[in-house]
């Protein structure tokens, strides 16, 4: 029996070793509990501190919209590649195989389609089934300066406050609605408010005037969401850009899905990512592979 094992010389102790106390890699997530962390970190590659996210949930206002009217056919096949997926739950039960390990980020608000007011919209997942479905993170839209925007905050607000109860972070996804300003200052406004409300990631747009104030007033990681589809070399730029500057990822759909060649996207994107491949060598590499298919 181990307690009668008296004899300390037998043993090793390491009594000059202090003990690891174990810092965390992503900022503002220190105080956080472990499961939180162990998400985060499903998420965000700890050897670089980095994701490359795949989103696929437009149809949950867009319906079908080009280059997702076959999840299954297109998307699938592209998961391999991606350190995260963005999805909806209808997407992830129908669709994707649960042998896939990757980290899922489920999409939590819904409502109104590409025919109403966006804003207006309502948490569309409970936490228990987001619980049920092993997910990483949760995830919604907050409108700022938009007609909801208070219902939107409010709803961010409860996604966060549930996420805590079960230590699974929550990203906010800085929405633009249809006729807003992108620039600095909108976004440094709507990513430091996300933050101050109990956000652990923030998704926002790139923009290419003082993108790394946004990044430096945020105290918490933020990935950048991709836009309409851009030709690849200048898509891969933007990415090149907004990790130069700050950003601890990236979080594209169309450019990666829209693409003639979406696995080549998806590998070059890795590269500007985890790689730090500047953007002529990433979009030589693009080309080299995109053969492959
Ligand atoms: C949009 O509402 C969704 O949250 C998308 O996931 C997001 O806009 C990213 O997709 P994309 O790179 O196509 O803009």
């Amino acid at each position: 029996m181990a307690e009668y094992d008296k004899d300390k010389q037998a043993k090793e102790y390491y009594l000059d070793t202090p003990i690891n106390t174990y810092g965390f890699f992503l900022k503002g997530a220190h105080s956080l509990d472990w499961g939180m962390k162990n998400r985060l970190s499903r998420i965000f590659r700890p050897d670089t501190g980095k994701t490359v996210m795949l989103a696929i949930d437009h149809g949950y206002f867009q319906g079908p919209t080009t280059g997702l009217e076959r999840p299954d056919v297109n998307i699938v096949p592209l998961m391999p590649y991606a350190d995260a997926i963005m999805l909806t739950r209808g997407i992830l039960r129908t669709t994707v195989p649960p042998s896939l390990t990757k980290a899922v980020v489920m999409r939590c608000s819904g409502g109104p389609s590409i025919l109403k007011e966006l804003s207006d919209e309502e948490l569309a997942v409970d936490i228990e089934d987001a619980i049920r479905m092993n997910v990483a993170a949760i995830t919604l839209q907050i409108f700022i300066g938009g007609e909801y925007e208070t219902r939107s905050i409010h709803n961010m607000t409860r996604l966060v406050d549930m996420g805590l109860r079960y230590g699974i972070p929550t990203m906010a996804v800085t929405a633009v609605g249809k006729d807003m300003v992108r620039d600095a200052k909108y976004f440094r406004l709507a990513c430091r408010m996300a933050a101050e409300l109990g956000a652990q990631i923030v998704k926002t747009y790139y923009v290419p005037e003082d993108f790394d104030t946004i990044i430096a007033s945020c105290p918490v990681p933020i990935v950048m969401a991709g836009g309409k589809k851009l030709p690849e070399f200048e898509a891969l730029t933007m990415s090149w850009n907004a990790i130069n500057e700050g950003a601890s990822g990236v979080d594209m759909g169309r450019n990666i899905f829209q693409s003639d060649y979406p696995v080549a996207m998806m590998k070059a994107v890795n590269k500007v990512v985890h790689e730090h491949l500047d953007p002529q060598q990433a979009f030589d590499y693009f080309n080299s592979i995109k053969a492959e298919g």
